[in-house]
């Protein structure tokens, strides 16, 4: 009897504890969002005189209607990292100097080297950071948000930039019709500060799968098959995918990940306010929605403008919905992507 209250006692001691701490953790908050889209609009009708498609295809199989490109020569995707986060500086009105941390997730970046956080950085005007960059394909800019909102917590950061922004024309085959119709350039930065009113960034569920690169990859560039003649000959310096395998793994994966940081939150469906998911296609989001049930009312979507950007879809849809949401709101981000990588994001708006 007496072990028996002794444990109890530890157990509500240990329960209690974990709510002290759930209340009082300090967690990061967006305090500030930014988006960016070159002007170049490529329609469906240009792409008809390009390769062998048409709209009626491309609009039942992917739901995109036209997409931006970054057209003028030597523009990099760190022209428009430069665009986003000089935006964000003002809006939030930040001094460069008290950024701390600045990550970009891209798998489109100036170089294969240096990152091309830095070359941000130094446009414009960010010397007291640090900075690199994360590649994890269109989960990019959730794994990285999640990265930065991690020293935020840790109270060793207080200005964290996240940016997730692709150049994916630079690696498109614009003969290639199965993947040249789908991809498109741009993409946004958010601004993370510490908070301790309840929103922010609260969980996240990531999971990677490197049996799944078969299905998704660039051929040649990297340390596999250094770039030679013969690889650019072969076209293997461009986005090679088997877009069946990834539809099907992509919906599971969306799935599978909102349920499992539901369950960790205890939210039902109904108490959530917006649902942002990747966007990769049409079909793949509506399938997402139906099989959780989901209101597609509140299910952010602006694939048929832009197409999928890869680390800039999701960044993109906050800053387009912005004027919409409210304090408190509670947001799922999620997404599927080369690798695979996958995953959800659970957070309560902070502005
Ligand atoms: N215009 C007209 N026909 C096209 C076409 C185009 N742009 N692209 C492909 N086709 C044809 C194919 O050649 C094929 O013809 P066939 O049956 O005579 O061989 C037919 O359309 C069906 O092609 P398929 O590749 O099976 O189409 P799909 O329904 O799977 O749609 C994707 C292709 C790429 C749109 C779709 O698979 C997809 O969105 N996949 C997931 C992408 C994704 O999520 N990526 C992850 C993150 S980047």
């Amino acid at each position: 009897m007496h072990l028996n209250l002794g444990l109890l006692n530890k157990l509500n001691t240990l329960t209690l504890r974990n709510l002290y701490w759930q209340m009082s953790r300090r967690l990061a908050a967006i305090t500030g969002i930014q988006g960016y889209v070159p002007d170049y609009v490529l329609t469906n009708a240009e792409l008809e005189k390009m390769v062998d498609t048409n709209d009626e295809w491309i609009t039942t199989r992917t739901g995109i209607k036209e997409r931006r490109i970054l057209k003028e020569p030597g523009k990099a995707a760190s022209d428009m990292g430069k665009i986003i986060v000089e935006k964000l500086l003002k809006k939030t009105s930040t001094n460069p100097d008290d950024v701390e941390l600045v990550i970009f997730a891209t798998v489109t970046g100036d170089m294969v080297f240096p990152d091309t956080a830095n070359i941000v950085c130094d446009k414009v005007g960010i010397k007291n950071a640090f900075a690199f960059d994360i590649r994890a394909a269109c989960s990019g800019f959730l794994f990285a948000l999640t990265t930065g909102a991690k020293f935020i917590e840790a109270g060793t950061h207080k200005k964290v930039i996240v940016i997730g922004c692709d150049m994916m024309s630079s690696i498109i085959d614009y003969t290639d019709r199965a993947t040249c119709i789908i991809f498109g350039d741009g993409g946004g930065a958010v601004l993370l500060e510490p908070c301790e009113d309840g929103t922010g960034i609260i969980d996240s569920e990531f999971h990677g799968d490197g049996s799944g690169a078969k299905y998704l990859h660039m051929k040649a560039g990297g340390s596999l098959k250094p770039a030679s003649l013969e690889t650019v000959t072969a076209k293997e310096h461009y986005v090679y995918q088997e877009g069946k395998a990834v539809f099907k793994s992509a919906i599971n994966g969306m799935v599978d990940t909102i349920k499992k940081v539901c369950k960790n939150n205890n939210l039902q469906l109904e108490d959530i306010d917006w649902l942002v998911p990747h966007q990769a296609n049409i079909r793949i989001i509506n399938g997402v929605a139906d099989a959780l049930g989901f209101d597609i009312n509140k299910v952010m979507i602006n694939i048929q403008k832009y197409g999928n950007t890869t680390s800039g879809t999701l960044p993109l849809c906050l800053w387009e919905w912005e004027p919409k949401l409210k304090k408190g709101d509670n947001i799922i981000l999620t997404a599927f992507g080369g690798g695979f990588t996958w995953g959800s994001t659970y957070l309560k708006w902070s502005l």
